[in-house]
């Protein structure tokens, strides 16, 4: 008799985590995290999850790794989510391995999700035979986590909300060679946050204030964007600032509120002004976390570093530029 036998497909994708320049708060849909307003971001070079998917017809379901360790619970109930679209997609039924590492120092507060579901979406989908555009790499991230669908394209990305999810995609505005933009992001503090971005997004409209950020959203992704392809780094630093304390306006006036800030990142925010006020060009943005993404030039990189490394509070400082887009760095039988 003969036994027809799957073989064993793999594939293996890294990807960069970014920062959002003009930030992602809030879903016209929570399932299937379509956004309340559209987000421009950078991809971060130099930082990266690897991650590598493997469908085997032996398992009796999906197992996770994540550096060395194996994970249940919610992350590895995300992780089947997206497979489970994958496996429906390529009408295949095998459970998978998934093997992921980043090699950002794990703990110092550096959000992976974006990295890490735009990894397991290229390498599941490759893995199992399917060869998306970056247009649907970039939807099947997006069902992950929303900033995930933004570390699909290369450099400077938007990411459209669009109504549905066939139009919410992310493209890239920019290379990466565009513009030697540096982001110096400040460690302030490597333990675990208490509310994560997806409680967040869930909670984002019962501030007053959603609605006038969501509002405003067009006017600020304009002058972001033009600032972008013009490299017109004081249009660019302003808006970038005030996009980010109008999220953390919307943050800390939400039911419950989130205060996302510590001391440090307070101190850190207000050197950057008056490092400005001073002549020196640079910016700062802060995610869902206590973490500072401090933006200036190539030219000022290392003095931002040194300034950054001397502060008290500060217990590490990491140094990216611009990066590339998710990519297939091996594929299996
Ligand atoms: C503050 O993409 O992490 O970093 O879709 O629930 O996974 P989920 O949320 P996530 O939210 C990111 C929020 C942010 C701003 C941004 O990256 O645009």
């Amino acid at each position: 008799m003969w036994w027809y036998h799957h073989p064993v497909t793999t594939a293996t994708a890294q990807a960069n985590p970014n920062i959002a320049l003009i930030k992602y708060w809030g879903n016209q849909d929570n399932t299937l995290r379509i956004p309340s307003n559209n987000s421009i971001s950078m991809n971060l070079d130099g930082l990266y999850t690897r991650t590598t998917v493997s469908f085997q017809p032996s398992l009796p379901f999906d197992e996770l790794i994540i550096n060395g360790h194996e994970v249940m619970g919610t992350a590895s109930d995300r992780v089947s989510y997206i497979l489970d679209i994958i496996r429906g997609m390529a009408n295949i039924h095998e459970r998978a391995e998934v093997i992921s590492e980043n090699n950002f120092p794990s703990g110092t507060g550096i959000a992976s999700s974006a990295s890490a579901f735009a990894a397991l979406a290229l390498a599941g989908s490759k893995a199992a035979g399917l060869n998306l555009s970056e247009q649907e790499l970039s939807r099947l991230a997006r069902r992950g986590s929303g900033s995930a669908s933004r570390s699909i394209p290369g450099g400077f990305v938007e990411w459209q909300a669009g109504t549905n999810d066939e139009d919410s995609f992310a493209f890239s505005i920019a290379e990466p060679n565009h513009w030697d933009l540096v982001d110096c992001v400040a460690i302030v503090s490597a333990s675990h946050k208490k509310t994560g971005s997806t409680e967040g997004h869930g909670i984002a409209w019962t501030s007053p204030l959603q609605a006038a950020r969501v509002a405003d959203a067009p006017r600020r992704l304009e002058i972001c964007r033009n600032a972008i392809l013009k490299r017109d780094f004081n249009a660019f630093s302003s808006i970038v600032e005030f996009d980010s304390d109008m999220m953390h306006a919307v943050m800390m006036t939400s039911t419950p509120a989130l205060h996302y800030w510590k001391p440090a990142s307070l101190d850190v925010m207000n050197c950057v002004r008056q490092w400005r006020m001073d002549g020196i060009p640079v910016c700062y943005t802060v995610d869902a976390g206590p973490n500072v993404h401090v933006i200036c030039p190539e030219t000022e990189a290392h003095i931002i570093d040194k300034k950054l490394r001397e502060m008290k509070g500060i217990e590490n400082v990491l140094v990216a530029r611009p990066g590339g887009p998710a990519k297939i760095v091996e594929n299996g039988k």
